[in-house]
């Protein structure tokens, strides 16, 4: 079992958390796994097995499922709290999931669209409650929680490591398409075979965390009555609704000014707070603009599963000493560089101390790394006009891709639960988590204008990228002292 040290005295942790480490490896395996094809596959002929969609509708697809998985998050995570508790939120939610990627597995465009939409409803009552009972072990001051959670993040990465080693060699690999052919089937059905290790990987988690149910004691039991209120759901059931409506009709022509809710929202939220000015309220108004900060963030991030998906697969040479590699694999550089690279940022930001960066800084660095990846990819992509280019450029992207996340996304989510007034912490979560919904639905829009074809319109295309988010970074920085005036001494 995993221990932390506090001084020189070693300290167990509780013995829930190897369980829920497991069973967070798995569901992510089965997430990340799915994701690395998802695009790839919508692409893809007809005549290769594939949905034979273009860029732009793949893009569109990419950017709403992967908003509905966090979006969903809100009235799941709100559910369970008042209603049946998160442990049967992981249950429930976790076979749900399972039941998605096997409706993926089955070779029909039904299933490919009722598949989405169960992940995302799965997902959205399981990864909020899973995490919510990481916290649970612990009491709130309890000195081995923030290393409790830091080693959940290792699960989560090494669940996100494997899967596309496994889901890529099944769906993309010519080795399994031979063995396909060799056992009478249809080597064109390789993706669904990618979509079933995914929902096998979340039938083991769903199977662990069953099995070692009794270890919880009463961490995630559902409340004696349900404590929801008409307002309360209202706002968390019906709000998510009608906000994940208007922005998946957005897509359709007429309806683009939908779009606006994405930043129009966050900027109403901080006018109002800070307009209502105690502290506790200008607090509230710092926690959105940092929602726009992280939003903006993952939109030019979550290129990852999208249009950096697709520059792995045609624009890259994947032929290495005699093999070719899926390109799926490239996926699996971020959650490697997390693992080797966290425990360098926790050293060094326990290091520096007290004259560590503030909050906003660490957002302004991780969006310079960012923006950075993006700059780096503009003569990769000018590169691509004499043919394929060195897998090297992706893995310099990932490096500095990663290095900004762990800049933005664990000091994101701790300083969320410091700002926020201690009853609200859980739908300060949400929020957090909402950040990432409209970034992910912005990446698909983003993505919408990726081009293979022509190695000018791409480098514009990375440039662009690379621009706005060093927009923000500069509008951050300029804010930076009336935001620190508004986190009322939290930085
Ligand atoms: N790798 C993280 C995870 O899968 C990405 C993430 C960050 C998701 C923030 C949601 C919010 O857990």
């Amino acid at each position: 079992m995993a221990t932390a040290t506090v001084g020189t005295v070693p300290l167990r942790h509780p013995e829930g958390l190897a369980t829920l480490f497991m069973v967070e490896l798995w569901e992510r395996f089965s997430y990340y796994g799915m994701r690395a094809l998802l695009v790839l596959f919508m692409v893809a002929p007809v005549g290769a097995g594939g949905l034979g969609f273009g860029t732009v509708e793949a893009a569109l697809i990419y950017g709403n499922y992967t908003m509905a998985v966090y979006l969903l998050c809100i009235p799941g995570g709100y559910t369970a709290d008042h209603l049946f508790g998160a442990r049967r939120a992981v249950l429930f939610g976790g076979m749900v999931i399972a039941c998605g990627h096997f409706t993926m597995a089955m070779p029909t465009p039904v299933g490919f669209y009722v598949g989405l939409v169960l992940i995302a409803l799965g997902t959205g009552l399981f990864k909020p409650s899973i995490s919510a009972m990481v916290g649970g072990l612990y009491a709130p001051d309890d000195a081995r929680r923030d290393s409790g959670f830091s080693i959940f993040y290792v699960g989560v990465n090494m669940g996100a490591l494997a899967a596309p080693f496994v889901t890529g060699f099944l769906a993309q690999s010519a080795i399994f398409k031979s063995w396909l052919t060799d056992w009478g089937l249809n080597p064109a059905h390789s993706w669904h075979w990618g979509f079933a290790a995914a929902g096998i990987g979340m039938a083991l988690s769903v199977a662990m965390f069953w099995a070692r149910l009794r270890v919880f004691g009463k961490v995630g039991v559902a409340p004696d009555r349900p404590t929801m209120t008409l307002r309360g759901a209202a706002a968390a059931l019906l709000g998510s609704a009608l906000l994940l409506l208007a922005l998946v009709s957005s897509d359709r022509p007429g309806f683009e000014w939908l779009r606006y809710l994405i930043v129009g929202l966050p900027v109403a939220a901080i006018a109002v707070f800070v307009r209502r000015g105690d502290l506790e309220a200008r607090r509230v108004a710092a926690v959105f603009v940092l929602f726009i900060a992280s939003m903006i963030f993952w939109a030019a991030f979550e290129q990852a599963g999208l249009s950096i998906a697709l520059f792995a697969d045609r624009l890259t040479d994947n032929h290495l000493y005699g093999f070719d590699i899926p390109s799926a694999w490239y996926q699996s550089l971020n959650p490697l560089f997390v693992i080797l690279l966290a425990p360098l940022f926790a050293v060094l930001w326990t290091r520096l101390g007290a004259r560590q960066p503030s909050t906003p800084m660490k957002f302004v660095l991780g969006m310079v790394l960012l923006s950075a990846s993006f700059v780096l990819m503009v003569p990769a992509a000018q590169l691509t006009l004499e043919g394929k280019v060195s897998p090297l450029w992706l893995v310099g992207l990932f490096f500095l891709q990663t290095a900004g996340e762990l800049c933005l996304s664990p000091v994101g989510l701790s300083a969320m639960t410091k700002l926020a007034p201690p009853r609200l912490v859980g739908l300060m979560l949400g929020i957090w988590f909402l950040g990432a919904a409209f970034g992910n639905k912005l990446a698909g829009l983003l993505g919408t204008g990726f081009n293979s074809e022509d190695p000018a319109a791409l480098a514009t295309f990375f440039l662009s990228l690379a621009g706005l988010v060093g927009i923000a970074m500069l509008a951050l920085a300029v804010l930076m002292p009336w935001l620190k005036r508004l986190m009322g001494g939290v930085w």
